[in-house]
């Protein structure tokens, strides 16, 4: 006979009935089959959960009340009348029975004849963190589009600058200071190879993809923007695409204009041409949709941008870590990206900026490492990227060049603060304050292990699990996916956001969780403008990456109509 127990979900969770027993923090109740438990409704939802979660039914019998929809994606999580989860008050009470009804899901193995040595199968060793068991069933990762999951080269990268040559960057004279500089000026030169950047001066690191953007917006956007100039944005960027440019308009004047969607859900490119004239300045705009897993034409958009004279800032987050992106190629005027979702650390993203744009850039952050020279009433900026040995005299790194004083015992530091270390350290002018050393080194690494797979091989195992994804998504019963059918004409990203009828996608990715050990996604993934157009508050989302197989797909869509068939048996 099955039995479980009734524990912590939402950190306050109070059972209440007969014999009001109080389940507080990270205590659990035994409960089994045939049980009744009487809860006050705001807690119900959860209650359920958590007994569907250890593997029983739960019947809901609703004293003075018939059980409404039980949840509705449209219905906003926070109103008036709804809890958390979408569930939607009706009476003041109500019980649980709780019956034996064992998952229908079982894991599927892998099955070495199907596929013996896909990439998802050949890499996923190197991911510590995927062989583990989450609430009970083998952990199925599939919010890879949030962030990645770290290999083990990465998290010895981390190590071995923390335990080795922890130091600070570009100031120091000893030893330490001199290889932590080298190995992040070494990142640098990494990610500039990686995207194809003309030289490693054209990367600044930033925290993340958002503050490239943000860095954009201030630096270049305050001092380039005026009133009743243009900026061009899709309806569906990540809000770190949309907000800054917000702010800047305000500040400036400047006009936000929006860029919808066509009949297949995706960006409307033609009209974005139209939209363009003399009066756009700038076009900002995704290489991948987060939430439709579009892929837009960037190379033409920057074209047509550049023919009117306007820059293009590429919000690449979703395509750098998935496939090759050459920025010479695209010819984008600035381009971000973020480290955490490409096996890297997070903390860490960089912004590419063509160096003629860099180099007439006002700083961004004041502070150190970004100065020259700094004097009560006024202060000097390190050189933009493009001019290197000016920048010397603040560095004492440089003064041990110029003196030829290069002590250090690896033959290669030498080498590099003589040929390397001029040219990269004026990016500083945008890197106030001491950076993610570690974030950028581990960010390296991350670039190492890609570039070792590489990037066109990720690219094509992707595709076919996007494929497979999608047209598994589709057997799930009154699903509603999002985005483009995958054709000749479009292709899409390795992820699929979706809705399944009346129920809420918080409510499904929890029971996913809770029950299957699958991790996906819910909410508006920071696309609310989009999911506005939509018709929906939010959607559910599952996102894979290389490391992900065919099985854990299958497995997905398992579980997916496990929980789908466990809502629908409430109605
Ligand atoms: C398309 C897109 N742009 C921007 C971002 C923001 O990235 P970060 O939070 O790392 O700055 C994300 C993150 O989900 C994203 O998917």
């Amino acid at each position: 006979m099955l039995s479980g127990s009734v524990g912590l979900f939402s950190r306050r969770l109070a059972v209440e009935g007969p014999n009001r027993r109080l389940i507080s923090d990270c205590s659990r109740v035994p409960v089994a089959c045939g049980d009744r438990i009487d809860v006050g409704v705001s807690r119900l939802s959860s209650v359920c959960w958590v007994v569907a979660a250890v593997g029983l039914r739960v019947r809901v019998e609703v004293a003075g009340g018939g059980l409404d929809r039980f949840t509705n994606p449209n219905r906003p999580l926070t109103s008036r009348g709804s809890n958390r989860l979408g569930f939607r008050r009706f009476s003041s009470s109500a019980s649980l029975s709780v019956a034996a009804a064992a998952s229908s899901s079982t894991v599927n193995e892998v099955d070495p004849k199907r596929e013996p040595v896909s990439l998802g199968h050949a890499t996923r060793p190197d991911f510590p963190i995927l062989h583990q068991e989450v609430n009970g069933s083998k952990l199925i990762y599939l919010d890879n589009a949030a962030t990645s999951q770290k290999p083990t080269a990465v998290l010895k990268a981390l190590q071995n600058y923390y335990a080795t040559y922890n130091s600070n960057v570009h100031r120091g004279i000893h030893y330490l200071s001199a290889k932590a500089t080298n190995e992040y000026e070494l990142a640098r030169k990494k990610v500039a190879t990686f995207i194809n950047a003309s030289d490693s001066s054209e990367i600044v690191f930033t925290r993340n993809a958002t503050e490239g953007i943000n860095l954009v917006a201030y630096s270049w956007g305050l001092s380039n923007l005026n009133a009743e100039d243009e900026i061009i944005v899709t309806i569906a960027e990540h809000h770190s695409a949309i907000v800054p440019w917000q702010i800047v308009a305000q500040k400036t004047g400047a006009i936000l204009k929006f860029v919808n969607l066509t009949p297949d859900e995706v960006p409307d490119t033609a009209q974005l041409k139209e939209m363009l004239s003399r009066k756009t300045k700038l076009v900002v705009i995704h290489h991948i949709s987060n939430m439709l897993a579009s892929v837009l034409p960037i190379a033409e958009i920057v074209d047509w941008s550049h023919s009117v004279g306007a820059k293009v800032l590429v919000d690449a987050c979703q395509s750098v870590p998935h496939m090759v992106v050459d920025v010479q190629n695209l010819n984008a005027d600035f381009l971000v990206a973020s480290s955490h979702k490409m096996c890297g650390p997070t903390g860490v993203g960089f912004l590419y900026g063509k160096s003629e744009l860099l180099t007439a850039m006002p700083p961004f952050l004041g502070g150190g490492e970004m100065i020259s020279d700094v004097y009560l009433d006024h202060s000097t900026y390190a050189e933009p990227p493009s001019s290197s040995a000016a920048s010397a005299s603040f560095s004492l790194c440089y003064v041990r060049v110029y003196l030829g004083v290069c002590v250090m015992e690896d033959p290669s530091f030498s080498a590099n603060i003589q040929n390397g270390w001029e040219t990269t350290l004026a990016a500083d002018g945008f890197e106030a304050g001491t950076p993610a050393i570690a974030g950028a080194i581990g960010l390296g690494a991350a670039i190492d292990y890609l570039s070792e797979i590489g990037m066109q091989r990720i690219h094509d195992y992707e595709v076919e699990l996007s494929n497979y994804l999608y047209e598994s998504l589709r057997s799930v019963p009154n699903i509603r996916i999002y985005g483009p059918v995958p054709s000749q004409t479009f292709r899409r990203a390795a992820l699929c956001s979706f809705n399944v009828e009346d129920i809420h996608p918080t409510d499904i990715a929890t029971f996913l969780d809770q029950q299957h050990g699958v991790a996906i996604r819910s909410g508006h993934h920071c696309a609310q403008p989009l999911h506005r157009h939509l018709g929906v508050n939010a959607s559910a989302r599952a996102s894979l990456y290389f490391y992900n197989t065919k099985e854990d797909v299958d497995n997905f869509v398992l579980a997916l109509k496990d929980t789908v068939n466990f809502f629908s048996s409430f109605r």
